[in-house]
C-alpha cells in the first residue's frame, strides 16, 4: 500500500500506455489499461466486502458510480501520470486489477481479485508483470508494499514476488472506517531481478 522515495511526484510518460497498445502478458493472465468497458466487471468485482475491507482507500459500500469515476479518471489523465493502474485479463474476463500508484514520497504496489478468481496464482501473477514494468519503465529503485495484518493471503503473494517485511504501521481503511495494523514490505529491483533469473523461476524468497 505504499512505497519509497522518488524523483518526482509523476512518472515518466509511456506512451503505449497511453495509446492503450500496451500489453503486459504472462504465462496466463495479460495486463492492459483499464477501459470504460470494465466498469461492469469493476463494479462486480468491488461489490464485496471481502474484497474492498483490505484496501486502504476504497469506499464502502462501493457502487457503479464509483467504478466509472475511477476509469474516467484513468482516461482523462495526461502523459504525466501518478499512477499506472492495469486490468488483469485471464479468458477473456477482467478478474481484477493492479497498479503502481506514486505519491510523490512513497510508491505504492495494489491489486485485488474478484473472489470467484481467487486461489489460481492470478495476484501473483499479475503483481509480477506490473512489478516488473515498473522497476523497467518507471525509474525505481525499490518498491514498498504492505498488507492489513488479517490479510495473510496478500502477505504470501508480496512474499512469493520476493518482499520482505520492514515494520508494522497503522493504516487508515476507508471500507472498515478505523486505522488496522498494517505490515509494511519492501522490494528493491535487484532482489526482484535476482528472482527472475532464478532459474527454477520462482521469486518465494522473502528474505
Ligand atoms: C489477496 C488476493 C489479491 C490474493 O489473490 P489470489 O489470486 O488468490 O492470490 P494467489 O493465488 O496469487 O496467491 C495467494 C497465496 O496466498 C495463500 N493464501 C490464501 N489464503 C491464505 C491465508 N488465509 N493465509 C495464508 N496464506 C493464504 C495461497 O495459498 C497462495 O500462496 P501459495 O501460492 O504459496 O499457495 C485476493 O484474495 C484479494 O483480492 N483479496 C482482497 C483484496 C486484497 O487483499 N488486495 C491486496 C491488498 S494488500
Amino acid at each position: 500500500m505504499s512505497a519509497v522515495a522518488t524523483k518526482s511526484v509523476t512518472f515518466p510518460p509511456q506512451p503505449a500506455y497511453d495509446a492503450g497498445t500496451l500489453a503486459l502478458k504472462g504465462p496466463r493472465v495479460t495486463l492492459r489499461r483499464p477501459l470504460k468497458s470494465d466498469a461492469d466487471d469493476v463494479f462486480k468485482g468491488m461489490n464485496d466486502i471481502e474484497v474492498v475491507k483490505n484496501l486502504s482507500r476504497a469506499p464502502w459500500p462501493y457502487m457503479m458510480h464509483d467504478a466509472v469515476s475511477w476509469l474516467d479518471g484513468i482516461e482523462n489523465a495526461g502523459p504525466e501520470r501518478t499512477a499506472y493502474p492495469f486490468a488483469i485479463v485471464t479468458g477473456g474476463r477482467q478478474v481484477g486489477t493492479v497498479g503502481i500508484s506514486n505519491h510523490g514520497e512513497t510508491v505504492e504496489l495494489g491489486y485485488w481479485i474478484g473472489r470467484d478468481a481467487w486461489g489460481r496464482g492470478f495476484a501473483t501473477e499479475a503483481a509480477r508483470l506490473a512489478v516488473g514494468f515498473a522497476f523497467t519503465h518507471l525509474d525505481l529503485e525499490e518498491l514498498e508494499a504492505g498488507h492489513f495484518v488479517d490479510n495473510a493471503a496478500s502477505g504470501r503473494v508480496l512474499e512469493k514476488l520476493g518482499f520482505a517485511y520492514t515494520q508494522t504501521v497503522a493504516r487508515f481503511s476507508k471500507a472498515r472506517d478505523c486505522d488496522v495494523d498494517c505490515r509494511m514490505m519492501i522490494l528493491p529491483r535487484t532482489r526482484f531481478a535476482a528472482g527472475q533469473n532464478d532459474s527454477e523461476g520462482g521469486t518465494d524468497h522473502g528474505g
